[in-house]
C-alpha cells in the first residue's frame, strides 16, 4: 500500500497576521499612523466574562410585575444645591459637536429626556438646540476649552471637567480640517477647515491642589448651585479617583479603554489604558476608603451595551453608566441600510470608524449639510428613548431576579466570573469556586 503524503498547507503567522501585515504596508506606502474612531476592538475581559447567579434558597426573587425595582439615581448630592435626579442610571457620554452634527446631538437631548436622563456635551461648545432639547445637560469643561463661555457654565445643569477619556488617558483631541465647518470654527474661534488638536492637559492647573481651586472657581460661577463631576480614563483608577474626590468632585466619572472617542491614532486607542471591568473595583475601593462611596457618585463608561451590562457595572459598585458609542448605534450609526456607500468608502456596516472623515452616510459624525440632512432627529431621538428603556428593563429583570427592590442593592456577591481574568478584575469568584486570583491590593 503507498503511503499518502499530501502537501503541507501553507501557514500564516498568528504574530504577522493579515491584518498586521496589511497595517505595515500601509504605514510604508504612506507614512501616517491611522486615525479613527471608536473604541478598542481587541478583545479584553469585560462584563461579558461575567455571569449573575439570581436567587434560590439563600435569596428570595422579587416579584417581575407587582415588586418594585427602583432603578432612579442622584448624582451630586455631595456639595450641590441641586443634584441631579434621573430615572434611569443610564447617561448619555459627552460627545462633542464637530465630531458629531447638530441633528446627532438633538437626537442624543431628545432621547435623553424621553427616557429620564441626561445627555452631555462635548469638546467644542454647547449648541442651542442641544441645549434646548435636553432636559438635563451636563456641560464638558476641556483641556483645549473650544467652546467655553460662563454664560454656558450657568446653562448647564452639571459641570463635567474633563480630565482623560478611556480611549486615550494623557492624549488629547482630534477634530480634522474636513469636520471644521464655519459653525464649528465660530463656536470654537479657530479657523475653519484647519486640524485642530486639543491640549491633553489642562492649562489652568498642574495638579490636585490647583484642581481644587479650578472647581471652587467653577462653583462660585454658577453658586455652588451645579454638581461639578470630573471625568478621568481609566489609567490608575484608586489613585485618580481619590484625588478627584480630594478636590472637591461631586461625581467621578470613570472611563475605560473600550471607551469610544470621536478621532485618535489607532495605536493609542489600541495600547494605553485599562479594560472598563479592571477600572472599577479599584475605584470604588478608593471611594470606599474615604468613606465617600455612594457620597460622591461614580459613573463608568467604555463598552456598555446592555441591561446586563448596566447591571453588572452597578453590582461591582457604580451608581451610574454612560454611553456613547451604543448610543450612536441606536440612533443609526453604521446602519446596514448604507451598505452600498459603506462599500464605496472602502469599509461595511458595523466597521465604519473613518469618523474624522466627515463622510459618515448615516449624517452622524459629519458637518456635510447633504448628509446631516439623512438624520431625523426626532425618529433618532425616538429610538434611542426605546433602547434607553429596554436596557433600563433588563436591568431591572436582572435585579429582581437577585432579590434587589432598587439597582443599587446588586453587589459584588450577585456575580461569578468565567475566567481568571474577569475574576481577579472584577474581584469576584471564578464561577464554581470561592476563589479570586490576586486579591489584596491594587
Ligand atoms: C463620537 C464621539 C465623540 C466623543 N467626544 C468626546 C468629547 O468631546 N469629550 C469627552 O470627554 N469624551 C468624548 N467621547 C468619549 C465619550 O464621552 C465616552 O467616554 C465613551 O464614548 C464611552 O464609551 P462607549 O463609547 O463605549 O460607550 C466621545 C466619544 C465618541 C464616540
Amino acid at each position: 500500500m503507498s503511503y499518502h503524503n499530501p502537501p503541507t498547507p501553507p501557514r500564516k503567522s498568528a504574530t504577522f497576521d493579515d491584518y498586521t501585515l496589511a497595517e505595515i504596508r500601509r504605514a510604508a506606502a504612506t507614512g501616517i499612523y491611522d486615525i479613527r474612531g471608536a473604541g478598542a476592538k481587541r478583545k479584553v475581559p469585560h462584563f461579558d466574562d461575567l455571569l449573575f447567579l439570581g436567587a434560590s434558597i439563600s435569596r428570595y426573587p422579587l416579584e417581575g410585575y407587582r415588586e418594585k425595582c427602583d432603578t432612579s439615581v442622584v448624582l451630586g448630592s455631595r456639595f450641590a444645591k441641586k443634584p441631579i435626579y434621573l430615572k434611569t442610571p443610564i447617561t448619555i457620554a459627552g460627545m462633542s459637536f464637530g465630531a458629531l452634527s447638530g441633528h446627532a446631538k438633538e437626537a442624543l437631548g431628545r432621547g435623553a429626556t424621553i427616557a429620564g436622563t441626561s445627555t452631555t456635551t462635548g469638546d467644542g461648545g454647547m449648541t442651542d438646540e442641544e441645549r434646548g432639547h435636553s432636559q438635563t445637560l451636563v456641560y464638558q469643561y476641556l483641556p483645549s476649552r473650544y467652546g467655553m463661555n460662563p454664560k454656558d457654565l450657568r446653562r448647564a445643569d452639571a459641570i463635567e471637567i474633563v480630565v482623560g477619556q478611556g480611549a486615550k488617558p494623557g492624549g488629547g483631541g482630534m477634530l480634522l480640517g474636513q469636520k471644521i465647518s464655519d459653525r464649528v470654527a465660530e463656536m470654537r474661534t479657530l479657523p475653519k477647515g484647519i486640524d485642530q488638536r486639543s491640549a491633553c492637559r489642562h492649562p489652568d492647573w498642574t495638579g490636585p491642589d490647583d484642581l481644587e481651586i479650578k472647581i471652587l472657581e467653577l462653583r462660585e460661577i454658577t453658586d455652588w448651585q451645579k454638581p461639578i463631576y470630573i471625568k478621568i480614563g481609566g489609567a490608575r483608577p484608586y489613585y485618580d479617583t481619590a484625588l478627584a474626590v480630594k478636590a472637591g468632585a461631586d461625581v467621578v466619572v470613570l472611563d475605560g479603554m473600550q471607551g469610544g472617542t470621536a478621532a485618535t491614532q489607532d495605536v493609542f486607542i489600541e495600547n494605553v489604558g485599562m479594560p472598563t471591568l479592571a477600572c472599577i473595583r479599584p475605584a470604588v475601593q478608593a471611594l470606599q476608603d474615604l468613606g465617600m462611596h455612594r457620597k460622591v457618585q461614580l459613573i463608568v463608561s467604555g463598552g456598555i451595551r446592555s441591561g446586563a451590562d448596566v447591571a453588572k457595572a452597578l453590582a461591582l459598585g457604580a451608581d451610574a453608566v454612560a454611553i456613547g458609542t451604543a448610543a450612536l448605534v441606536a440612533i443609526g450609526d453604521n446602519d446596514p441600510r448604507w451598505e452600498a456607500e459603506y462599500n464605496e468608502l472602502g469599509t461595511t456596516a458595523g466597521a465604519y470608524d473613518d469618523w474624522h472623515e466627515g463622510k459618515d452616510p448615516a449624517g452622524i459624525t459629519t458637518q456635510d449639510p447633504e448628509l446631516m440632512k439623512r438624520l431625523d432627529p426626532v425618529a433618532a431621538g425616538r429610538r434611542l428613548a426605546n433602547y434607553l428603556k429596554v436596557m433600563t428593563l433588563e436591568a431591572q429583570t436582572i435585579a429582581r431576579a437577585c432579590g434587589k427592590n432598587h439597582l443599587h442593592n446588586l453587589e459584588p456577591e450577585d456575580l461569578v466570573a468565567l475566567t481568571m481574568e474577569a475574576s481577579a478584575m472584577a474581584q469576584v469568584p471564578l464561577a464554581g469556586t470561592s476563589w479570586i486570583p490576586g486579591k489584596g491590593g491594587f
